[in-house]
C-alpha cells in the first residue's frame, strides 16, 4: 500500500494539479487539507475539487476562531507590523496551516506533508520551518518547487488528467487572504511606478467615493484583546468581520510596499487589511492611555522583533515564545474604549478613554486646577542637564 501524505490545499490550479502530480511522481495517497482562515466560502465545492483532482481524502477545517485567537490577536497586542507597514496576515496563516498539516498527518498515519509554495517566496520557508519545528520526522514535499512547470503547462497539465481548473484562473493577479487581511501580487503590479488598478481591491472602496460623511466605531479591549464594537460584545471572528466590512467601506486599510522578501527578492505588494489597520491604531492608543513611556518605548523595540520574527517564518521558535511572553505580560493593564474616525481612507483615533489610564487633567491641564509643581523644573532641568554641560566645558560646544 502507497504511504499517505497530507497536501495544503486551497483549491486553486497549482495546489490541484499537485495532488495528481504527487501521486504519479512519489506515489503518495494524497490527502487534502483546507483551512478556513475565513478565505473558503464554500467547503463542500473545495472537498469535491480535490476529490476530483485525485486525492484519496479531503478535509476542510474551520480554524477562523483559532487563527485570531492564537496568531492574529498575540500579534496586535505586539503592534506587530512588517517594516512598519504589513500587519502579517499570510505570515501569520502558515504556522496554523503547518500545525493543522502536522495534525492530520498523526491523524491519518501520514509520513509527508505537501504545500503548493515556489521557491521564490517567504511561504515555502514558514511552511517547512514550521513543519521542521512541530515534526522533524515527516518530509515535506513542494512540487511548485520542483516541477518546473509555466502556468500554460500547468494548465494542459490539468486538461489531460481531467483536472477540473478553477475560475479564478482569469483572474492576472495572485492573491492570499484570510481574516487579518489580503494580499495582491504580480501582473502590473511588478512595474513598481504603475498605481494599483481598482480591479486590485475587493475588500476596501476607493477611498475617494468613500462616503462624505465619516463613521466612528469605539473599540473596547480588555487586557489588550478587542472585545466589543460600540457596545457590543462580539466574538473575534464577528468582530473582524465587522470592522473588515465597516472600515473597508470608508477605504481604510490599503497599504503600497515593496516589501523585503525573505529570499533577498524586493517585491511589490499590495495589502487590504481594513479591520488590522484600525485595531492596532486602537490597540495603540490605549496603550498610550495606561503604558508608561518606558514600557511603550522598549514595546516598540520588541514589536519590531516580534514582527522579523513571524515574517521570517519563527513563529514556532522560543524567541517567539519569549517576546510573546513579554507581549503578554505588557497587556495586564491595557483595558479601555477607543474611538475611531473612518473617513476617506483614513482611521484615525479622536478618543481614548480607561479607568487604568495614566493620564492626569490635574498634571496635563493649561487651565484651572492645574496640581504640577512648575517650581520643581528648574531643579529638575539643571540636573537632566549637567551631563551635557560637564561635555561642553571639557569638550567645547557642538557646530
Ligand atoms: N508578501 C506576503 C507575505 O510574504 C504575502 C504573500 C502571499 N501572497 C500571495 N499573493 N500569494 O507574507
Amino acid at each position: 500500500m502507497a504511504e499517505k501524505l497530507i497536501l495544503a490545499y486551497s483549491g486553486g490550479l497549482d495546489t490541484s494539479v499537485a495532488v495528481r502530480w504527487i501521486k504519479e511522481r512519489y506515489d503518495y495517497d494524497v490527502i487534502t487539507l483546507t483551512a478556513d482562515l475565513g478565505n473558503v466560502d464554500d467547503p463542500e465545492s473545495i472537498r469535491k475539487r480535490a476529490i476530483d483532482s485525485g486525492a484519496v481524502g479531503a478535509h476542510v477545517a474551520d480554524v477562523r476562531d483559532e487563527f485570531l485567537s492564537d496568531f492574529a490577536y498575540p500579534a496586535l497586542k505586539a503592534n506587530a507590523l512588517y517594516q512598519g507597514i504589513y500587519p502579517l496576515a499570510t505570515a501569520l496563516g502558515r504556522p496554523l496551516i503547518a500545525r493543522l498539516m502536522v495534525e492530520a498527518a498523526r491523524r491519518e498515519g501520514a509520513s509527508a506533508v505537501a504545500h503548493g509554495c515556489t521557491g521564490k517566496g517567504n511561504d515555502q520557508v514558514r511552511l517547512d520551518v514550521s513543519v521542521g519545528a512541530l515534526a522533524p520526522d515527516l518530509k515535506v514535499v513542494a512540487p511548485a518547487r520542483e516541477w518546473g512547470m509555466t502556468r500554460e503547462e500547468e494548465i494542459a497539465y490539468a486538461k489531460r488528467y481531467a483536472i477540473p481548473v478553477p475560475s479564478t484562473l482569469a483572474k492576472p493577479y495572485s492573491t492570499d487572504d484570510n481574516l487579518w487581511g489580503r494580499s495582491i501580487e504580480a501582473g502590473v503590479l511588478e512595474d513598481p511606478w504603475t498605481e494599483p488598478p481598482a480591479d486590485v481591491f475587493e475588500w476596501t472602496k476607493s477611498p475617494t467615493e468613500a462616503p462624505d460623511e465619516p463613521r466612528y466605531v469605539e473599540i473596547r479591549f480588555d487586557a489588550g484583546v478587542p472585545v466589543a464594537v460600540d457596545g457590543e460584545e462580539l466574538s473575534p471572528v464577528a468582530l473582524v468581520g465587522h470592522l473588515s466590512t465597516v472600515a473597508g467601506e470608508h477605504g481604510v486599510g490599503r497599504v503600497d510596499h515593496i516589501e523585503d522578501r525573505l529570499v533577498g527578492i524586493k517585491s511589490r505588494e499590495i495589502y487590504e487589511a481594513p479591520a488590522a489597520t484600525v485595531l492596532i491604531a486602537a490597540h495603540r492608543a490605549i496603550e498610550g492611555m495606561v503604558l508608561t513611556k518606558d514600557q511603550i518605548r522598549f514595546k516598540d523595540v520588541i514589536a519590531r522583533e516580534y514582527a522579523q520574527l513571524v515574517y521570517d517564518g519563527l513563529w514556532f521558535s522560543r524567541l517567539r515564545e519569549d517576546l510573546q511572553a513579554f507581549v503578554e505580560s505588557s497587556q495586564r493593564f491595557v483595558t479601555g474604549t477607543a474611538r475611531v474616525k473612518l473617513h476617506k481612507g483614513q482611521a484615525t483615533v479622536v478618543g481614548r478613554q480607561s479607568d487604568l489610564s495614566l493620564y492626569a487633567t490635574e498634571l496635563a491641564t493649561y487651565g484651572t486646577g492645574d496640581l504640577f509643581d512648575q517650581s520643581a523644573s528648574p531643579g529638575f532641568i539643571h540636573l537632566w542637564g549637567l551631563p551635557i554641560r560637564t561635555q561642553v566645558q571639557v569638550q567645547g560646544s557642538p557646530e
